[in-house]
């Protein structure tokens, strides 16, 4: 373990702690603004990890420092957390978790089954799901945009992707949702642990039946094409595809619907860049851009420091952990153009939404797509969108921004 660094103390009221109080988890921004610029590279001894918020640095982080940060299950049981196990066992193999050259080879091997042209043949399907949740909203007349689209959509979507049944979204959205609290989340949730864990234990199951079904053939899913992937000679074993089905399906789910709800909602604030759009659709893809840097879904994720390390004026010890805050480096005017502003035409926007260098996100390019569609198709089809007058509530995931409803209305005569 670390010892505890040599860093000058934080102010208290600069600890990203403050997340856990609902008016500031609404509207981040300011803690974020405040950190950069007072306390950029910041032990926070709340949190027990270094803070980091500016672009430069992130991406610094992102690229140098280890992804290495599982804990294994041997220091879980050392630890008396036994519980804890099995959740380790899956980490240890899952890519987000790994370094090169471990990471290196399960990259290789899942990007020879998730290939560009399984994305691109997802499009119809997208398209038919999307028209189909809108036609279901437009009959009742209503629309609670997370629970009737954002989240629907993502979870048919991936099973679809995965080669699962139709049927059973709604089990591996739950799932997903269970595993996405611990993932992204620093505060002490013990009574959580014992639901993720038998989540865990459902799914694997779930996938290793999949892939044992001698009766039932595989649909040419995800999940077939990582049994069968070859690379050099080289293959996934069964334990390796399922870890990293879990952390495609959660990765292809919370965050998705998270850049739906929260860019729909972004718009919804202001009408003119929704109006915007909605007469330019020609934009869609720089604005999709900007949503995702301007409420990015996934605001921060962990590192370990690899190496004694100099960033922005601190010595980050080897063995650190340390938190890279992409939203707010989002957010940098060192880096963006009036950075607070909503620009949904912005150039050179190289947000660090989807994270930066070896695990830059494997689905972006499927996340992208889903939401050009989801976008282009919620605008042109629901005349009059506008945010229902009822308070928003965050989810408490601090890692993944995302609202728990997002009530909407629009005119049922069209
Ligand atoms: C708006 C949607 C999405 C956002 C904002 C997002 C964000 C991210 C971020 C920030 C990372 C890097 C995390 C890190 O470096 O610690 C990441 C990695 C990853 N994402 Fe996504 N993601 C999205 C959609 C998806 C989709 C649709 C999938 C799969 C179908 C997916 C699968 C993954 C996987 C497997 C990784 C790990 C990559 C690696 O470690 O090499 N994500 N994502």
């Amino acid at each position: 373990m670390a010892s505890q660094p040599a860093a000058p103390s934080l102010d208290p009221s600069l600890s990203l702690y403050h997340l856990l109080n609902p008016a500031v988890l609404a509207d981040p921004y300011p803690l974020y603004a405040r950190l950069r610029e007072e306390a950029p590279v910041a032990w926070d001894p709340y949190l027990h990890c270094w803070v980091v918020t500016r672009y430069d640095d992130v991406m610094a982080v992102l690229k140098d420092f280890s992804a290495d940060r599982s804990p294994s299950p041997e220091f879980m049981r050392a630890l008396g957390l036994g519980q804890i196990e099995p959740l380790a066992e899956v980490m240890c193999r899952q890519m987000l978790f790994l370094d090169a050259p471990a990471h290196t080879r399960l990259r290789k091997l899942c990007s020879a089954a998730f290939t560009p042209r399984r994305v691109e043949r997802l499009e119809e399907y997208i398209t038919e799901i999307t028209d189909e949740l809108i036609t279901a909203a437009l009959a009742k007349g209503s629309m609670n945009l997370v629970a009737d689209f954002a989240e629907p959509l993502p979870a048919i979507v991936t099973a679809h992707l995965l080669g699962m049944p139709r049927a059973d979204y709604a089990m591996l959205k739950g799932w997903s949702a269970d595993f996405a609290e611990m993932l992204g989340n620093f505060q002490h949730n013990p009574g959580g642990v014992a639901r993720v864990i038998k989540s865990l234990e459902e799914m694997t199951r779930y996938f290793r039946s999949a892939i044992h079904e001698e009766h039932r053939k595989l649909n040419d899913g995800l999940v077939r094409s990582l049994v069968e992937a070859e690379v050099d000679g080289g293959r996934l074993t069964e334990d390796e595809v399922i870890a990293n089905i879990i952390v495609t399906m959660v990765g292809g789910q919370e965050t998705t619907t998270n850049l739906i709800g929260n860019g729909m909602l972004t718009l919804m604030r202001q009408p003119e860049r929704m109006a915007q759009l909605r007469s330019q659709p020609g934009i869609i893809d720089t604005a999709i851009e900007e949503l995702l840097r301007y409420e990015s879904p996934s605001q921060h994720t962990g590192r370990i420091c690899h190496a004694d390390t100099m960033l922005g004026g601190h010595l980050i010890p080897k063995g650190a952990p340390v938190l890279a805050v992409m939203a707010a480096g989002n957010r940098d005017p060192d880096r963006f153009v009036d950075p607070n502003r909503l620009e949904l035409t912005r150039t050179g926007n190289r947000h660090l939404a989807f994270g930066w260098a070896a695990h830059f996100c494997f689905g972006a390019s499927l996340a992208r797509m889903e939401a050009r569609i989801a976008f282009n198709a919620l605008l042109a089809r629901l005349p009059g969108l506008a945010l229902a007058d009822r308070p928003l509530v965050w989810r408490e995931n601090l890692g993944l921004r995302g609202l728990t409803a997002l009530p909407v209305t629009f005119n049922t005569e069209a």
